[in-house]
């Protein structure tokens, strides 16, 4: 099978340097990529970068190599066109149709799913000029990624950062995939919660568990892309940020749980993917715990932390709330997420087998999906992104 073919348009912003990492990302995972920069990006990564990293020649105008007709064939033959980063100077042009060099004139001939990734000061982002030609490209089909906050160029913070190069390829990974589909989430609230809970001993040691937290960082980033507002409360993951998604950063069961009824309150649907420690140390040493010579450790006393699922799922913050909690089972794994389904009294449970390539830490997962109406959707072997479309299938289906 070919290679898919992917256009990686690069315009002029201090963020292009994040665009190679992207590229190997793409090139890495079985992708044709051609680069096309713009003359003031390669004021900022030079042709021959991206050239070497691509393995392709690189121009930047119409005027090269014009016996293959370039400005017309790349785009022609694109499965996808991602501009990242987007200036705002892009974003106008694009969203006026303006063709004034090898990468606006590739935009005007594609055909397939395009996605800008923007990058530019806030006040150029929040710039009514800007906001208008965003919605004119999304109303066109586009994927338009919202920019992440934090330090941008010099001292300045606020929106309007690329976003993280690996929640770049996720998205364009998903719109290869499954294209540029209806926000079917659109208007909705969604909470999910991701990684694994810590429980402290003492300043320096805790308890805790294997969760990577990328399952649930798959269920928050699909749930952005089908429109809806989504808040992603993580334990422990150390993942960069899922674009466009509002991330709170919590490390116990217990602060999970304040979190997760806080953000609750006004959802429509609630996804503990979090693994959730059972029982936390009854007491917190302030202290270093030192050991004793000749003496045997002290005994940790254990007490039991809140249910979370169970809550949420018992006092629904509001009528039609959808509650989904996940079970990892090492043995009978279909009769004990029956079980713990009618236990947590939640909508729907994710039940998987813990196992060699399985659910922790890997980018794959398979699962059996139990609705409390008694139905049953088998999720085979595939990325962690694939379950948590089928997830929010089921979930959209409930809040129809
Ligand atoms: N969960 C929770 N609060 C807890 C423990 C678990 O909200 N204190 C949630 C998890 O986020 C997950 C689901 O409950 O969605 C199932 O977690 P699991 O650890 O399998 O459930 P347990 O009740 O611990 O069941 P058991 O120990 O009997 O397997």
């Amino acid at each position: 099978m070919d290679k898919p073919k992917v256009v990686l348009g690069v315009s002029g912003g201090i963020a292009a340097y994040k665009a190679c990492e992207l590229l190997r990302r793409l090139t890495e995972s079985g992708h044709d990529v051609r680069v096309v920069p713009t003359a003031s990006a390669l004021h900022f990564v030079g042709a021959a970068t991206w050239s070497a990293l691509s393995g392709h020649p690189v121009s930047t105008e119409v005027w090269d190599d014009v016996h293959e007709v370039p400005h017309v064939r790349i785009g022609q033959g694109a499965d996808l066109v991602v501009v990242a980063p987007a200036t705002a100077d892009m974003l106008a042009k694009a969203a006026h149709g303006l063709a004034d060099d090898l990468l606006t004139n590739t935009l005007l001939t594609a055909r397939c799913p395009v996605v800008f990734a923007p990058a530019m000061h806030t006040e150029m982002w929040e710039h009514p000029a800007t906001q208008e030609n965003v919605a004119t490209l999304r109303r066109r089909g586009a994927v338009v990624i919202e920019p992440a906050v934090g330090r941008l160029t010099g001292v300045d913070t606020g929106k309007g950062r690329l976003p993280d190069p690996v929640e770049i390829f996720e998205v364009c990974r998903r719109v290869l995939a499954r294209g540029v589909t209806e926000p079917d989430l659109k208007g909705r609230h969604v909470v999910v919660s991701a990684g694994g809970t810590r429980e402290p001993l003492d300043p320096v040691r805790f308890l805790g568990n294997r969760s990577s937290g990328k399952q649930g960082y798959a269920l928050a980033r699909t749930a952005a892309a089908r429109g809806a507002r989504v808040t992603l409360l993580a334990a422990n993951t150390g993942l960069p940020d899922p674009a466009g998604v509002d991330v709170v950063q919590v490390e116990t069961a217990v602060q999970l749980r304040e979190a997760v009824l806080k953000a609750a309150a006004d959802a429509d649907a609630v996804v503990m993917a979090a693994a959730v420690a059972d029982f936390r140390p009854a007491e917190y040493a302030t202290g270093k715990i030192k050991k004793k010579d000749d003496k045997d450790p002290e005994p940790v006393v254990l007490v039991r932390n809140p249910d979370i699922l169970a809550e949420v799922s018992a006092d629904r913050a509001r009528p039609g709330q959808v509650v989904v909690g996940f079970a990892a089972e090492t043995d009978d794994v279909l009769a004990n997420g029956r079980t713990k389904l009618v236990r947590k009294g939640c909508d729907l449970l994710v039940v998987n087998e813990v196992g060699e390539r399985k659910t922790f830490g890997s980018e794959e997962n398979e699962a059996v999906v139990l609705g409390a109406d008694g139905s049953e959707t088998t999720v085979p072997y595939g990325p962690k992104e694939a379950l948590a479309e089928t997830v929010w299938d089921l979930v959209a289906q409930r809040l129809a």
